[in-house]
């Protein structure tokens, strides 16, 4: 079949573990005889660099003619300075917005080969750590009313959290739907003790529940999930969350898993269109030195191959490739322990890249 597909590398390590995303999707075209058209698209510090803008209005036009969005990174201390709305993350932003991706699915697992690089200790991930965060990625703190003001001590600035009964039923909704391919176990995970957005966010989730009898809910506040995740995270299978608990939520996962280099994610809208991009960042410290690990770009490429383009073996081959090429012990820097071999993003995009048969 043939796709089109945006291609966002943004900057940093965008760049490069994006590069290596396409690279094995090269490959399953290759090997399953199909043919992927890339739109490629500055966004962020590069676009900023380029037009003075984290994103053209032109771009989003090219994103909505093509299967979906494949995304690096965005943002860097060269464009810290600027005003909030001039940022590169404000291009991120825009696209989420702009397409409703209000639907952020940031699956966290532990490879078998990854299990002596998590920091939890071994009793901890013998129980295992298998779970998949939805994130609101639209609404609350991130999107509703912010500024700053002349205020009773002075200058202060506000971010004002705020959710619809119709954000968070939506939201609920996907998280209840995807619990029900799994193990039909959902977690809320929110604030009720102090937030008045976390009380509706509460009552919301469990009149969405009762559509869903199969499915058991929990709740639970968000300092005790932070605190679950770090020491018993076999708790949760599937946590339904707030676009800022989601966040830090996610790189906490991300690094029981062993990397925060290891994850995937996929924002979604209402009708399946999607954007799909590895959850870590542009790292600085590591940009331009070629060492930035790609597979949570390549689990990416997985995801969008499912999702967007219906694709399931083809994810599967990609899924097998990773569990593969750790197998055989390739390691980028942050995943690597004594006895496996190091090696640079572009040598384990190739290598993964080669074991999809
Ligand atoms: P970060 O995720 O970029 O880095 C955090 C730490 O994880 C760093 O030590 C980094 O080296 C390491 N790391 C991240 N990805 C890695 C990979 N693939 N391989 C190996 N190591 C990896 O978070 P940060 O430093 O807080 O943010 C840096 C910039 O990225 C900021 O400008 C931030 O706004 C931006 N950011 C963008 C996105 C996005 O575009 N979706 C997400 C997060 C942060
Ligand atoms: C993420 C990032 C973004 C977020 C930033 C860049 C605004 O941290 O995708 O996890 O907080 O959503
Ligand atoms: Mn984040």
């Amino acid at each position: 079949m043939d796709f089109k597909i945006a291609i966002i590398p943004g900057d940093g390590i965008g760049v490069d573990v994006v590069q290596e995303g396409v690279k094995v999707l090269n490959r399953i075209g290759e090997v399953y005889g199909h043919t992927f058209k890339y739109e490629h698209i500055l966004a962020g510090g590069s676009c900023i660099d380029a037009h003075g803008t984290p994103l053209l209005d032109e771009s989003i036009e090219i994103c909505k003619s093509c299967n979906a969005i494949l995304f690096g990174a965005v943002g860097g201390p060269k464009w810290d300075a600027l005003p909030r709305e001039q940022r590169p993350e404000r291009g991120l932003a825009r696209l989420r917005r702009e397409f409703g991706l209000f639907a952020n699915l940031r699956p966290a697992k532990i490879y078998e080969d990854l299990k002596e690089n998590s920091p939890l200790k071994n009793r901890v991930i013998e129980k295992g750590l298998d779970l998949m965060l939805i994130r609101d990625l639209t609404g609350g703190i991130y999107f509703n009313e912010k500024g700053r003001r002349e205020g009773k001590y002075g200058l202060e600035a506000y971010d004002m959290e705020c959710y619809s009964v119709m954000e968070i039923t939506r939201v609920a909704k996907k998280a209840f739907e995807i619990a029900m391919q799994r193990k039909k176990r959902v977690i809320s995970v929110d604030k009720a003790n102090a937030l008045e957005t976390s009380k509706l966010w509460r009552d919301t989730v469990i009149e969405v529940a009762k559509e869903y009898p199969e499915v058991e809910l929990k709740h639970m506040l968000v300092d005790k999930a932070a605190m679950e995740l770090a020491c018993n995270p076999s708790v949760f299978d599937v946590i339904l969350t707030t676009s800022i608990f989601g966040d830090i939520l996610s790189d906490e996962a991300g690094v029981a898993t062993g990397s925060v280099g290891m994850l995937a994610s996929a924002s979604l809208n209402e009708s399946g269109f999607g954007l799909y991009e590895p959850i870590h960042g542009t790292a600085p410290d590591i940009a331009g030195k070629g060492i930035a690990n790609p597979l949570a770009t390549i689990a990416s490429v997985a995801m969008m191959l499912e999702i967007a383009l219906g694709l399931p073996q083809e994810a599967a081959a990609i899924d097998r490739a990773i569990n593969q090429v750790l197998r055989d012990g390739y390691r980028t820097p942050d995943i690597y322990t004594d006895g496996t071999t190091k090696v640079t993003t572009v040598e384990m995009g190739t290598l993964t890249a080669e074991r999809i048969a």
